[in-house]
């Protein structure tokens, strides 16, 4: 895996970016998909070796965000940043710099675990001389390496999960981004994906950008978080800094106030019909958790 950022001083390198620069910077990001204003004006620093949640209802622009992140998106208005590297400018060097778990499903079910890794230790340029260590400490570090051979259509949710967390972790990056990598999965099956995540962070140092809509997860996991509604972000803070303004702003015992407490607070709980046009998503978020459901 890869190890921890550089110590020592300021540098600026093609190759892995700036040690004294955020792991990442949105500066006025803003994205549309005709009159839809998907991300509006959108400002964001993670820390390296963060572990920062982004949260937000459906259709919060989430999603979007983080494909103009991971450069599958072309950025229109405002820069995004990668460890000091322009994703405009230099966008070969930062998506070596990336490991992306998409909401969608990114595994093969017609494959096995270990193909799925190694087809993607090819598409991310793991040198050939190192692919076969590499895929396998990556399905180690998932704790995939008995089911490694079987067909990733027989895989639970959670090992499919896990499988799509090695085919991130293969190249090895300093920036590890997952969209909902816990949606539909028992609690054992979430806790074992976040155990995979603890342990490759504590030997490398990896900064994670993660969105979930469980409360609970970013309670728990993130060091900071952002809640966005709308494209535009509406509160950040540690979670305990977040609940202690809720509860400060409503005269509340702060213990009383949970995250979800603030979520329905921001995310503008009590709107309805007309007012909150995304309420539980579209098409394409059914269409997403069906077809996980079915390499389940
Ligand atoms: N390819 C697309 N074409 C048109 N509109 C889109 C497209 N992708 C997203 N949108 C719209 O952009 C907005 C933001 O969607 P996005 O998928 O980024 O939200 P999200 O926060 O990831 O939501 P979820 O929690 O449901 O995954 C929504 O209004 C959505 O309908
Ligand atoms: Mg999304």
């Amino acid at each position: 895996m890869t190890t921890a950022p550089a110590a020592g001083p300021a540098r600026t390198d093609a190759a892995t970016g700036d040690a004294a620069e955020p792991a990442l910077r949105c500066t006025d990001l803003t994205y549309s998909f005709g009159e839809t204003r998907a991300v509006d004006g959108l400002n964001l620093e993670v820390a390296q070796g963060e572990v920062f949640g982004l949260l937000g209802p459906n259709g919060a622009g989430k999603t979007t965000a983080i494909r103009a992140i991971t450069t599958l998106l072309p950025v229109p208005t405002g820069k995004i940043s990668v460890f000091g590297l322009d994703c405009a400018r230099r966008r070969m060097q930062v998506r070596r710099l990336l490991g992306y778990v998409p909401q969608q499903l990114s595994a093969d079910s017609g494959l096995t675990g270990r193909e799925n890794v190694e087809l993607f230790a090819r598409v991310f340029d793991v040198p050939r001389s190192e692919r076969r260590d590499r895929v396998d400490e990556a399905l180690t570090a998932v704790d995939l390496t008995e089911a490694a051979g079987r067909l990733a259509g027989t895989y639970s949710g959670g090992m499919v999960r896990r499988l799509e967390l090695a085919q991130a972790l293969v190249s090895a990056p300093r920036l590890l981004i997952l969209d909902e990598p816990t949606i539909g999965l028992d609690p054992l099956a979430r806790a074992s994906v976040w155990d995979c995540i603890a342990q490759v962070r504590a030997g490398t140092g990896m900064t994670v950008l993660v969105t979930t809509h469980y409360m609970d997860e970013a309670d728990e996991h993130c060091h900071r978080l952002a809640l966005m509604h709308r494209g535009r972000i509406q509160a950040m803070g540690a979670p305990g800094e977040l609940r202690a303004d809720l509860a400060a702003q409503l005269g509340a015992d702060p213990d009383r106030v949970s995250l979800e407490d603030v979520f329905r607070h921001h995310a503008g709980a009590g709107l309805t019909g007309a007012d909150r046009p995304d309420e539980g998503g579209d098409f394409r978020d059914v269409r997403r958790t069906r077809s996980a459901a079915r390499l389940r």
